[in-house]
């Protein structure tokens, strides 16, 4: 996983290379198909339940599971990438959020850098909880606990989760909880530690694709996610951005 988790790694921050306006989705995910086989691994998301690419792509009120389309970026589009890898048999999984363009770009700039910043953090102080002998509750109550702070909202409906020989694992890891509840974590569980938030409501649906979930009302989504092992420390982290 530590192998898998520096592909999966090297392959975002070449794709986060190319994210600027005018790029268009399915160049993107065909680049990381490209990139993970050639570094001798296979994409987890690539048929996974029927799943038809490489890559999860959500633009601006997109909040996960966006397919790779024709539409092309736009100067001030916020997009998440994610990614799954598989090598020698273990998946590892990892998405980011960033803002197409160079600053400055418009009045709103400064509130979309906000929004991601606080994701990160979440993230961070996430993982900062995930070590042996806390529990899963430790890591959803940090995470909400940013995001909330800020006036974001959690989706509840959307969590982390273990990641290993599956994609998806136990525990279900949520973006909200409390402290001193759920799973004892061991040192040695691998999980898929994910923030998952909207700017204004947490309200979601899911387009006719089957997949794409969009905020209802629209306000902008935010995904980070990252692979980490638990240890008896500070957890390492395996898909290191
Ligand atoms: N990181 C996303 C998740 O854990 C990946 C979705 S996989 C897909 O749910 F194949 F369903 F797209
Ligand atoms: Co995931």
């Amino acid at each position: 996983m530590r192998k898998g988790g520096q592909i999966l790694t090297d392959t975002l921050k070449a794709l986060l290379k190319e994210v600027e306006a005018e790029v268009s989705l399915l160049e993107l995910d065909k680049k990381a198909y490209n990139l993970i086989v050639k570094a001798g691994a296979s994409p987890s998301f690539l048929g996974y339940r029927g799943y038809p690419a490489s890559l999860c792509i959500s633009v601006n009120e997109g909040v996960v599971h966006g397919i790779p389309n024709a539409y092309r970026l736009c100067q001030g589009d916020i997009v998440s990438l994610d990614a799954g890898v598989c090598y020698q048999g273990f998946h590892t999984d990892a998405s980011t959020t960033v803002i197409v363009g160079q600053p400055p770009l418009g009045a709103d700039f400064k509130e979309k850098d906000q929004f991601l910043e606080v994701g990160k953090e979440a993230l961070a102080r996430g993982i900062e909880n995930a070590r042996q002998g806390l529990r899963v509750g430790d890591i959803s109550a940090a995470i909400e606990k940013v995001i909330t702070a800020e006036g974001y909202a959690i989706i509840k409906e959307l969590t982390g989760h273990g990641v290993g020989r599956a994609l998806h694992e136990d525990p279900y890891i949520p973006g909200f909880g409390r402290p001193g509840t759920g799973e004892v974590l061991q040192a040695g569980m691998t999980l898929a530690v994910e923030v998952i938030y909207a700017k204004n409501r947490p309200q979601i649906k899911t387009l006719s694709d089957g997949w794409t979930i969009v905020t209802r009302d629209k306000s902008w989504g935010g995904l980070f996610e990252k692979t980490i092992l638990v240890t008896r420390n500070t957890a390492e982290v395996l898909t290191l951005l």
